[in-house]
């Protein structure tokens, strides 16, 4: 028996994917090994869930315990809330006339060396008043959770001046005290060198390293710091003396690395013992190697690659053979992928990257949650994690992947409230 009044019970499920196993993220193989359960039943006490499994037994262990509030799955598909582990959420303004840019033929890293790309919305993010920020960023949030997500990281990097970045910060701040879903935060004022210091980019990286990253620090406004490793952006040498100065002051370290040119970022990541390394496109089996010595994570986004028309795809059959954990994420930011949508990117993980269903729900799971150290509290139903659920107008999970470009959810719990039915 729990001992305690029970504040929902979640009943009438009919496949429940726990995702309950090992506590660590689940590499190669185990990333299709997902525990499920039919007609089962989750019950949430103060926002964790107490009791979870064939609905006979959760009622059985919840004896005679009150019940304040009953919901009914009706038959359908339940998961544990969705994590989106990378975005780039906070930002003004928006980049539709890159599109006929893109369709003329101009690539990214062009249109970026033209002063127009993330630079175009860094004018955009400094211009906008924080209030402003935190309206669009709320909307966008909204819809995240509307398609079945309970966390999101979100990334600074659009203002690259101290105050214009703690601003940014504020507001990802914000949405985690005042919207159901959970923020976490990372600093990535390494994301572009800013025009004023065009040419000059290692005082960038010193001002980064010397007042940015302790100034983050002192204000505890991120917990992770993130560098975008790219021709014309940070070089390999920036990267790693910016993210060792970061350790040293005890962020966890992410990167952007290889999405673009091999550069040797994924090595990096393998070296300097990244939580996560992101994009991945033209990594190396060396960089693999290293991250998979190293148990990074390699964030693949899909819906990057196929909003920036690349023929290439994240090696990711690759890297689930090299035993590597994967997880997936939107990118969500107003240039590279504009869309809040998993459901799209987890469509085009199976079409484009070769991922099957069940590689999907781990990678936008346990694994998601693992890429922002949350593997603790969130990822999976178990005893002791979150109450946070979606239940899907689906009866199995090949039915996600497949019956693409629409919203499948029918309804979101979050610490045990229902916030999206
Ligand atoms: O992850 N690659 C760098 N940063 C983002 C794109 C940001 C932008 O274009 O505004 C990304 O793709
Ligand atoms: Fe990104």
């Amino acid at each position: 028996e729990t001992g305690t009044g029970i504040d929902l019970l979640v009943h009438n499920i009919g496949t429940l994917v726990t995702m309950a196993g090992k506590a660590a993220a689940r590499k190669g193989a185990e990333m299709s090994e997902l525990s499920m359960v039919s007609n089962g039943a989750v019950a949430i006490s103060e926002g964790k869930i107490v009791a979870v499994g064939p609905e006979d037994k959760v009622r059985a262990q919840l004896g005679n315990a009150a019940i304040a509030e009953q919901f009914d799955a009706g038959g359908r598909l339940v998961t544990p809330g969705l994590v989106d582990p990378h975005t780039h959420l906070v930002h003004g303004g928006s980049r539709e006339h890159e599109l006929a840019l893109k369709l003329k033929g101009s690539t990214y890293l062009e249109i970026l060396a033209q002063g127009g790309g993330i630079l175009c919305t860094v004018r955009a993010t400094r211009q906008a008043t924080e209030e402003e920020l935190y309206a669009k960023a709320r909307r966008s949030l909204d819809i995240m959770l509307l398609h079945g997500v309970t966390t999101v990281e979100a990334k600074s990097g659009y203002g690259l001046t101290l105050q214009d970045e703690l601003k940014q910060l504020r507001v990802t701040r914000s949405l985690n005290e005042s919207h159901p879903v959970d923020m976490v935060s990372t600093f990535m004022g390494a994301h572009m060198v800013p025009e004023e210091y065009k040419g000059r980019s290692d005082e960038f990286v010193e001002l980064l390293i010397r007042l940015m990253l302790p100034e983050v620090k002192r204000l505890n406004l991120a917990e992770f710091c993130d560098v975008f490793c790219e021709h014309g952006v940070f070089t390999v040498e920036q990267s790693e003396r910016i993210l060792v100065a970061a350790k040293a002051l005890g962020f966890g370290l992410k990167i952007h690395a290889d999405e673009i040119e091999p550069m040797g970022g994924a090595e990096l990541a393998g070296r300097i013992g990244c939580v996560s390394a992101e994009h991945l496109l033209a990594a190396s089996d060396e960089g693999l190697e290293a991250m998979e010595r190293a148990g990074v994570i390699a964030v693949c986004l899909p819906a990057t690659s196929f909003n920036l028309r690349l023929t290439r795809h994240a090696r990711a059959r690759k890297m689930i053979e090299f035993g590597l954990p994967v997880a997936l994420s939107t990118d969500y930011n107003p240039g590279s992928s504009p869309t809040e949508s998993i459901q799209l990117v987890m469509t085009l993980a199976c079409l484009n990257l070769g991922m099957t269903p069940e590689e999907v729900m781990t990678a936008v799971t346990i694994n998601a949650a693992y890429a922002i150290g949350r593997g603790d509290s969130i990822g999976s139903l178990e005893v002791g994690k979150l109450g946070d659920l979606v239940i899907f107008e689906a009866n199995n999970l090949a039915y996600l992947p497949y019956h693409f470009g629409i919203n499948h959810v029918n309804a979101v719990i979050k610490r045990g409230k229902v916030v999206v039915s």
